[in-house]
C-alpha cells in the first residue's frame, strides 16, 4: 500500500489531508522521515505521525514443516487435523501455505504471513522447482519419461503440464522435478502413464531440502538465507 494511503485512513484524515503531513516531515517510516507519498508500506513497517503511532510492524514469520501424511494442507478443518494443528505459536493465525500438498502425500510444506513471499513461490509465472519422491503400483516404463518431459494436456484446465524430469530410480521408485503444482498434478499425471501413484513425499522445494532431522510433524524457522533463496525474500 502506499503512504499517503495508509496516513489517509489514519484518524479519517484522507488522502489530501494525508499528503500535506508527509510533505511537513510529520511522518517516519521505521524512524525515518518519508516526504514521498507514493512510498510503499506493507505490514511489516512501522509508521509514525507526529511520533504518533500509526501502524506497529508485525514481524515476519516463515517456516518450514515436515508434513505428516494425514494432516489436511489447510487452515482449519472440521474433520481432519491440519498443518496447523501441529505449530504451537501464538502468531500462528496469520500464517498461511506457500503450496498445498494432498492429505495422503507427506514433506517439505513451507509457511509465512508474508503474501508477497509465499506468492513468489506458488505463483503460476514463478520457476520454483518442487521435487517429490514417488512410489507407484505399477512398475515405471522408460517411455515414462519422455511422455513426462512432454507433458500433458488436462482439458479440465485447458493447460499443458510444463515438462517435468522423472528420474526412475527402482521399478516402482522415482524422483519427479516439477516447476508448477496443478491440483492433484502428479497422481493425473501418473494416471495417464498407466500408473497409479502408492505414497508421495516432497523432499525440496526450490534448493530448500528437507532436513533430516525435521522428523515428520516438527518444524522450524527458516534461516535469513534460506529466506533469502526465494528471490523477493
Ligand atoms: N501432486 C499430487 O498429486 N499431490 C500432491 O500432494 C502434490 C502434487
Amino acid at each position: 500500500m502506499k503512504l499517503n494511503r495508509l496516513i489517509g485512513k489514519h484518524r479519517f484524515l484522507g488522502r489530501t489531508q494525508a499528503q500535506v503531513a508527509i510533505t511537513q516531515r510529520r511522518v517516519r517510516v521505521d524512524g525515518v522521515i518519508v516526504c514521498d507519498g507514493q512510498h510503499r508500506v506493507d505490514q511489516f513497517t512501522t509508521v509514525t505521525l507526529d511520533e504518533e503511532l500509526v501502524q506497529q510492524a508485525e514481524s515476519a514469520l516463515y517456516l518450514m514443516l515436515h508434513k505428516p501424511v494425514g494432516y489436511l494442507s489447510a487452515t482449519r478443518d472440521a474433520v481432519h487435523p491440519t498443518v496447523m494443528d501441529l505449530i504451537d505459536l501464538d502468531e500462528k493465525d496469520s500464517l498461511h501455505l506457500a503450496g498445498r500438498l494432498d492429505r495422503a502425500t507427506s514433506g517439505l510444506v513451507l509457511l509465512s504471513n508474508d503474501g508477497r513471499w509465499t506468492e513468489s513461490i506458488t505463483s503460476p509465472q514463478s520457476s520454483v522447482r518442487k521435487v517429490y519422491l514417488v512410489e507407484t503400483a505399477e512398475p515405471m516404463k522408460e517411455s515414462d519419461v519422455a511422455a513426462f518431459a512432454a507433458g500433458f494436456y488436462f482439458h479440465t484446465e485447458d493447460i499443458t503440464t510444463l515438462p517435468c524430469e522423472l528420474e526412475i530410480l527402482e521399478d516402482h521408485r522415482a524422483r519427479l522435478t516439477l516447476q508448477e503444482g496443478r491440483y492433484h498434478q502428479i497422481k493425473r499425471m501418473f494416471h495417464r502413464v498407466g500408473n497409479r501413484v502408492k505414497s508421495l513425499h516432497r523432499e525440496r522445494i526450490g534448493s530448500l531440502s528437507l532436513p533430516p532431522e525435521l522428523a515428520p510433524g516438527s518444524w522450524r524457522r527458516l534461516t535469513e538465507d534460506e529466506v533469502k533463496s526465494f528471490g523477493d525474500g
